[in-house]
Formats: C-alpha cells, sequence, structure tokens
C-alpha cells in the first residue's frame, strides 16, 4: 500500500535535481556539436549527446515510477488553480522529456549508427537505416526539445514566484534538507 507523504524523499530530491543538472549540460552539448552529416559516423559530441540522452530517459523513468509508488501531496497553501496547474505541467513535463529522447533514440537510430553509451555499452536501436524518416524525425526531435525547455521555463518562473511573490513552502519541499 502507498501512502501520501507530505514532503518530497531525499530519492525524489536526488532524481530531480540530477536530471536538472543533466539536461543543464545537454542543451548545450545538442545546440554546439557538429551537424551530423549522412554516412558520417557519431563523433566524441554526439556519443556523449546520446549517452546523456539515454541517461536522462532512464531516470525520468525511475523518476516516474517513484512518484506513482511515493506521492506527494500537493501544498496546503496552493488554491484550486495553482494545484490544478502545477499538476499539468509536471505531467508535461514527464511527457516531454519522454517524446524528446524517444525522438533522438529514434533519430540516431534512422541514421543506422552503432555506438558505445559513455564508449562502454552499446545502444540497441529502435529501427533500422531510413534516410527520409530520419530527416522527419530530427523535426520533431527539435520541436520536442523546444517545448520542453518552454515548459522548464514556466516551471522555474512558477518556483521563482513562490519563493519572491507568495513567499511560501513550495520551493523548501524541492530543496535538500
Ligand atoms: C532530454 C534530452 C535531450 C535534449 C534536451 C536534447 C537536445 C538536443 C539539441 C538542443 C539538439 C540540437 C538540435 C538543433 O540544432 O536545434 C539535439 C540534436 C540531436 N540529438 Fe538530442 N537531446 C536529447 C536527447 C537525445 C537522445 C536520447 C538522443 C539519441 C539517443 C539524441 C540525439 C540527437 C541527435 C542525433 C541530434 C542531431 C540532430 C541533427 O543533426 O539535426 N538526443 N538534441
Ligand atoms: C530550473 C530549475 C528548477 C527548479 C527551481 C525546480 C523546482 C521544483 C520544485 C520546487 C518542485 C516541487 C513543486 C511542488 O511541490 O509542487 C518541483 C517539482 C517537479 N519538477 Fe522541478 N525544478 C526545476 C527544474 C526541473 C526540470 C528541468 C524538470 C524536468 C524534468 C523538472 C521536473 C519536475 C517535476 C516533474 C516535478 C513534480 C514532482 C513529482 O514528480 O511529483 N524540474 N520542481
Amino acid at each position: 500500500m502507498t501512502t501520501l507523504c507530505l514532503r518530497y524523499g531525499r530519492t525524489a530530491k536526488i532524481l530531480h535535481w540530477t536530471i536538472v543538472g543533466l539536461l543543464a549540460v545537454q542543451y548545450p552539448i545538442g545546440w554546439l556539436m557538429p551537424d551530423v552529416h549522412r554516412g558520417q559516423a557519431p563523433g566524441a559530441p554526439m556519443t556523449f549527446h546520446v549517452s546523456i540522452g539515454i541517461a536522462i530517459l532512464a531516470l525520468i523513468v525511475v523518476r516516474f515510477v517513484w512518484r506513482l509508488t511515493h506521492p506527494v501531496a500537493p501544498e496546503t497553501s496552493l488554491v484550486a488553480w495553482q494545484r490544478l496547474s502545477s499538476e499539468v505541467v509536471h505531467w508535461m513535463l514527464y511527457i516531454s522529456v519522454l517524446a524528446t529522447t524517444l525522438t533522438g533514440w529514434l533519430f540516431a537510430s534512422f541514421r543506422g549508427w552503432s555506438l558505445k553509451l559513455f564508449y562502454l555499452v552499446s545502444l540497441p536501436m529502435l529501427a533500422s537505416d531510413n534516410a527520409a524518416a530520419g530527416k522527419a524525425i530530427d523535426g520533431l526531435h527539435q520541436a520536442a526539445e523546444w517545448s520542453l525547455l518552454a515548459l522548464i521555463g514556466i516551471h522555474l518562473a512558477a518556483a521563482l514566484a513562490h519563493i519572491f511573490v507568495y513567499r511560501d513552502r513550495v520551493m523548501q519541499r524541492m530543496l535538500p534538507g
């Protein structure tokens, strides 16, 4: 049986902030890494982009399962619209991380690449080499990554509003201690 907790536990906090840290590295790598051309093997920046991306995918799945098995009650000071909107944004964050990582994985698959995660274990591919599908999925990866960034912006703005405008304890719920 699962019980409703009043605050986030250590595991939820570690998972939340690890994913934040990995995303903070992942976006600059994505933007700065050289464009890939057909027939070209992925270089080190792409290998790290894919490896970190798959790590984010694994962590968001663990985090989601953890959330389902360790539900946390909303902060009592929140009014109805804030409860609803935070719930919607949190769900959309999970969905966007899934969409971004899965479209990236499909893109790498359609390119027919074979690469090792962090140069250690081979990444299984989701599909075989397919140039037309690769073109289509490239646009989706970009759309997903920008939607995720927009949601993170909304989520961060809400956190700042709780600190500086509402001055309640919402931010404290996700901080260590
Ligand atoms: C949440 C995690 C991820 C984020 C935030 C992210 C972000 C990005 C960004 C910012 C770019 C540059 C695209 C542009 O020029 O606008 C990019 C490209 C790319 N990403 Fe990701 N990515 C993620 C996960 C993944 C994963 C898991 C894979 C593969 C397994 C992947 C594969 C690729 C590939 C192949 C490209 C190159 C696309 C191209 O050349 O146009 N990404 N990603
Ligand atoms: C940019 C800095 C960030 C700050 C300051 C921040 C802050 C917070 C805070 C204070 C909460 C608790 C809200 C509540 O109790 O209702 C929370 C929850 C959450 N955050 Fe963030 N966050 C940040 C980035 C991110 C990012 C990048 C993601 C993307 C995956 C994310 C995903 C979530 C999710 C899904 C929840 C809901 C927790 C649950 O699963 O129950 N956060 N965040």
